[in-house]
C-alpha cells in the first residue's frame, strides 16, 4: 500500500473546548486515530455526544485541533490543497432560504474555483445526480428536509472532491429518505470517491461501510473492516429438529447453551463449529430430522451497545 492509498490519515487529534465563564473544560475528542483508505465507504459511528462532530469540523478547518494532526491525501488539514479535495455536507445543512438549487450549488462551485460553461455543465448534472432536477429553479425555503438534503448534497459534490465528508447524512430522513442517501454514497464510491460519514444509525452503517471507527466519550472503542468486526464474535447458530424424542433430548441438550421446545419442533441454541457438528451427526445418528440450522453472527448493534454504551 503507497502512501496516497491514505486519504484521510488522523493522528491523536483532540479537542478542549473551554466554556466561557465557568471556564470548564470540555474534553470532547480526546486523541482520536484511524486511517481511511482510497474508495473506502468509512462509517464514524458513536452515540449523541460522543464527539463525531468536533472530529469532523477539525478535519474540515472549521475548529483547531487542541493537539494532534489531520492530514488529507498527504497535506495538512486546513491547508487549501488538502480542503480543494473535500466534500463537505454538514449536520443539518443551512441554505439561504430564497435561493434556488440551482444558484446554491453555482455558489458552492465559485467558491471552489469552478466558473463558466463547465460550472453550469456540473451544476445541472449533480442535481440532476441527487435526484431534484424538477426542483432546480425552486426556492429552498419551499423544499422538503429530504430535498434539502439533497441540495447539499450535490453542493458537496460539484467540484468533483476525491473526499467526501458527510456529518450525518441520513439523520432527520424517512425511511425512503434514508435509503435514497445510501445510494448516492454507494454510487460516489463507485465512481471512485472516498466516503467518510457520521452516523448513530446502525443499520445504516452495516448496510454500507467497509471500515467502521466506533467512538464513546471522545475515545475510540472499536474499529477495523466491517468484516471482521462482525466475524470476531463468538459464532452461534440455531439448529432446529423435528419430533425429538425425550431420550434424545437428554442427549443433546447438554450440548447446546438454550434449548427451547415449540409445538413439535426443538430450537438448540449452540456455540461454536465443533458443538454444531456433533449436534447435526447425533441428531442424524438418531433418524431425527433437521429442519434447519442458523448462523447468528454478532451485529453491529450487539458490538455498539457492548462497546459504545
Ligand atoms: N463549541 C463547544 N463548546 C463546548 N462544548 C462543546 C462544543 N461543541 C461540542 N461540545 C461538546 O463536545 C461533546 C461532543 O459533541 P459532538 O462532537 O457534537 O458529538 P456528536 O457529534 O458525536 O454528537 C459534547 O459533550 C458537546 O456538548
Ligand atoms: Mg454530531
Amino acid at each position: 500500500m503507497t502512501k496516497h492509498d491514505i486519504v484521510l490519515s488522523v493522528d491523536k487529534l483532540r479537542k478542549t473546548f473551554v466554556k466561557p465563564f465557568t471556564g470548564k473544560k470540555v474534553e470532547a475528542v480526546r486523541g482520536v486515530s484511524f486511517e481511511v483508505r482510497r474508495g473506502d465507504i468509512f462509517g464514524f459511528l458513536g452515540p449523541n455526544g460522543a464527539g463525531k462532530t468536533t472530529t469532523i469540523k477539525m478535519l474540515t478547518g472549521l475548529i483547531f485541533p487542541t493537539s494532534g494532526r489531520a492530514t488529507i491525501l498527504g497535506q495538512d488539514v486546513p491547508s487549501s490543497e488538502a480542503m480543494g479535495k473535500v466534500g463537505f455536507l454538514p449536520e443539518n445543512p443551512y441554505v439561504y432560504p430564497y435561493l434556488t438549487p440551482r444558484e446554491f450549488v453555482s455558489m458552492c462551485g465559485r467558491l471552489n474555483g469552478m466558473g463558466g460553461k463547465h460550472l453550469a455543465r456540473e451544476v445541472e448534472r449533480v442535481i440532476e445526480r441527487v435526484g431534484i432536477a424538477y426542483a432546480m429553479d425552486r426556492r429552498v425555503g419551499a423544499l422538503s428536509k429530504g430535498m434539502l438534503q439533497r441540495t447539499g448534497f450535490a453542493a458537496a459534490i460539484v467540484h468533483s472532491p476525491e473526499l467526501l465528508i458527510l456529518d450525518e447524512p441520513m439523520s432527520g430522513l424517512d425511511p425512503v429518505g434514508r435509503k435514497e442517501v445510501r445510494d448516492l454514497i454507494v454510487e460516489e464510491a463507485r465512481l471512485g470517491r472516498t466516503v467518510f460519514f457520521s452516523s448513530h444509525i446502525l443499520s445504516d452503517v452495516e448496510l454500507l461501510c467497509d471500515h467502521v471507527t466506533i467512538l464513546r466519550r471522545g475515545e475510540v472503542v472499536a474499529g477495523g473492516a466491517m468484516k471482521d468486526l462482525l466475524g470476531a464474535g463468538v459464532r452461534r447458530s440455531e439448529v432446529t429438529l423435528i419430533d425429538v424424542p425425550e431420550a434424545a433430548l437428554a442427549e443433546l441438550s447438554p450440548l447446546a447453551h438454550s434449548a427451547q421446545r415449540h409445538g413439535n419442533s426443538l430450537v438448540l441454541d449452540v456455540q461454536g463449529d465443533d458443538a454444531v457438528k456433533i449436534v447435526l451427526e447425533r441428531a442424524l445418528a438418531a433418524g431425527i430430522r433437521v429442519e434447519s440450522l442458523v448462523p447468528k453472527r454478532e451485529t453491529l448493534e450487539d458490538i455498539f451497545v457492548r462497546k459504545a454504551l
